[in-house]
């Protein structure tokens, strides 16, 4: 839920850094702090945002060649300045910081305790420094050796960066559980959660793996091992993505940005992968396990969120198409509840950040039982994409915006392609109806887009409900999801309470909830159940409910009915998910703006949730 960055070479550390926390900020706002290390080890750290950090940091030393950095999401200990990171061990030589969670620090805390160390935090953290410098002036060991060995003590997830002052050009740094990637320049080295810091200094980096340690110097080459002392070679990998993604390009803000490159994130999705002229679909990544999909007898899908509402259109998609019967599970529930699972079972895993606690431990709980794994994330080199067999990349580009948009798009136009592809294979769809499909699907980018031009009608529909209490969404069959997606939008960034239902589930309670205060959005597009929809909106007519529909453009019926319509364009039923979702995202963007939400990063939440 952190972010860490860090940087050892020959440029001053503190410019790198404090750029670093702000392109990490997504990941946890609620404390953040840099050490640097010149003559001394200093460490300045405050409660609030990098600005904040930035503010304080004004009239301070900021000289360094090394130093290490991290913005905070509280876990251990309340959002302050003493909890926040880096924290020094016992003899202020040796600093760390640290994302993740240390499960047995109760004990090894209490232990330290006993031997006469004072604790100044409530963090967790604070146990691994102390216990670091303890075993290295102990065992008389050096620092990469005392971090493995307390690392071998530790029971939970982390991502660390160690620094010393007896070691003006070298850091420590492992992870488990918590990604952390370096980067590899001329003469120095970044490290960083994710590469986003790191994209604008090199191409070069290496993704570390579950429970390894690398010590990097400066001018030297990185020596990587496992916390069992296993010397491994570092693979390196090339960043795919320039700076331009990580900038807001003009927009006001990265949910908008996100909102407006859904044409071009859904044909990344495509591209490749789709040829609409020979009518073939393809998925490269988890081609040697098609034979398995093709004659399994079910697909459970884990997920979390908005990828849990994706994941919900792949089960209508796979089954309508593909004909294989599909269970949607929250990978929170999953996890915990003895699941029934063999290997004759195939588990895909949805997920943006590839990062997300619950859904990997799901992941290994299926593993466990012997199942085949497969994941659709959009973070390369992420855990869970690690942490399965194959799988696709949604190549929707960084999304920096904590609400996720461009990232739910791209995961249902995967998971299109991958109820195409096998329904083909299996015969379970007619040529020409499959031909008639992807033409409509190559053409929804251009729909995405057109249904963005409808922007400024619908943030004036939005401010006639800026001040509204509680919202109720509606859909029924592929809209369903739909509703779920726009409810969570709307709650997570206006802090409005909303509510997504199946439309015929409404008579079965919230109908209760509907007075003349209560707006209604209803997806009521003209394929699948629209007349029953249309009984709904009566429903909710008769109670003096406010309706805003999103009808398919043309429509009469729902419009006569409805408070105010927003009509995108027509497509096919399976496909309204990715058109539908559009007004949505932008109803809900435009109701914090306007109540002066703070819509990139809402209050207690961060981006990707690497804790339980
Ligand atoms: O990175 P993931 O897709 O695994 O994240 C899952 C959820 O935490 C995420 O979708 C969350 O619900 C978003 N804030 C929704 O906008």
């Amino acid at each position: 839920m952190c972010g860490i960055v860090a940087y050892v070479g020959d440029k001053d550390a503190f410019p790198i850094l404090i750029k670093g926390l702000y392109r990490l900020e997504y990941r946890g706002y609620d404390s953040a702090g840099i050490a640097l290390l010149n003559e001394s080890l200093k460490i300045y750290k405050t409660r609030g945002k990098v600005a904040d950090l930035e503010n304080f940091m004004q009239d301070k030393d900021h000289k360094g060649k090394i130093g290490i950095a991290h913005t905070r999401w509280a876990t251990h200990g309340e959002p302050n300045d003493i909890n926040a990171h880096p924290h020094y061990s016992r003899t202020k030589k040796l600093a760390i910081i640290h994302n993740g969670i240390i499960e047995n620090y109760g004990p090894l805390k209490e232990e330290l305790i006993s031997r006469g160390y004072r604790f100044t935090s409530d963090t967790d953290t604070e146990v691994l420094i102390h216990l670091i410098e303890d075993i290295r002036q102990n065992e008389g060991v050096d620092l990469p050796e005392a971090v493995r060995i307390a690392l071998n003590q530790v029971i939970g997830a982390y991502a660390i960066v160690v620094i010393s002052d007896d070691h003006p050009d070298m850091l420590v740094a492992a992870r488990k559980g918590s990604p952390l990637v370096v980067g590899i320049g001329d003469n120095e080295y970044y490290l960083a959660s994710d590469a986003t810091p790191i994209v604008e200094h090199t191409k070069d980096v290496v993704y570390l793996d579950d429970e390894e340690i690398v010590t990097v110097k400066k001018g030297e080459k990185m020596l990587l091992k496992t916390i069992r002392n296993r010397v491994k070679t570092p693979y390196i990998q090339k960043l795919e993505f320039n700076l331009s993604a990580l900038e807001k390009g003009g927009f006001e803000h990265f949910m908008l940005k996100e909102i407006y490159e859904q044409p071009r994130s859904i044909r990344d999705s495509m591209r490749g992968r789709l040829n609409a002229r020979d009518g073939i679909v393809s998925l490269g990544g988890i081609l040697d396990y098609e034979p398995k999909l093709l004659n399994t007898h079910r697909i459970i899908i884990i997920a979390c969120g908005t990828s849990w509402h994706a994941a919900l259109v792949g089960e209508y998609l796979l089954e309508e198409l593909a004909r294989i019967p599909v269970e949607v599970e929250y990978a929170s529930e999953f996890r915990y509840r003895n699941p029934v699972i063999d290997e004759t079972d195939i588990v895909i895993a949805v997920s943006q950040s590839g990062e997300t606690a619950d859904t990997l431990a799901a992941i290994e709980l299926a593993r466990e039982k012997g199942a085949t794994i497969l994941g659709i994330c959009n973070v390369v080199g992420s855990s869970i994409a690690r942490a399965t067999h194959a799988g696709v990349y949604t190549h929707a580009g960084p999304e920096i915006g904590v609400a996720s948009t461009k990232a739910f798009t791209a995961q249902v136009t995967i998971l299109t392609l991958m109820a195409l592809r096998l329904a083909i294979k299996k015969g379970t769809i007619e040529t020409s109806r499959f031909q008639q499909i992807i033409d409509e699907l190559e053409e929804i980018p251009r729909k995405v887009e057109e249904t963005l031009n409808l922007d400024k009608e619908i943030s004036s529909i939005a401010k006639i409900f800026t001040y509204a209490r509680n919202f109720l969404y509606l859909g029924r069959g592929y809209n369903f999801p739909v509703a779920l997606e726009g409810a969570l939008k709307l709650k997570e960034i206006s802090y409005i309470h909303a509510e997504g239902y199946p439309a015929a589930e409404m008579k079965h309670g919230p109908i209760a909830l509907i007075d003349r205060e209560m707006p209604v959005v209803v997806i009521a597009t003209n394929r699948g159940p629209y007349d029953k929809v249309l009984t709904n909106i009566q429903e909710v007519k008769a109670r003096k409910g406010k309706i805003i529909a999103i009808v398919t453009k043309g429509d009469k019926k729902v419009r006569e009915l409805a408070d105010y319509s927003i009509e995108i364009p027509e497509t096919e039923e399976l496909l309204v998910p990715l058109l539908a979702t559009i007004p949505l995202q932008l109803i809900a963007y435009h109701i914090a703006v306007m109540r002066d939400c703070n819509v990139d990063q809402p209050r207690n939440l961060a981006k990707s949730v690497t804790v339980e």
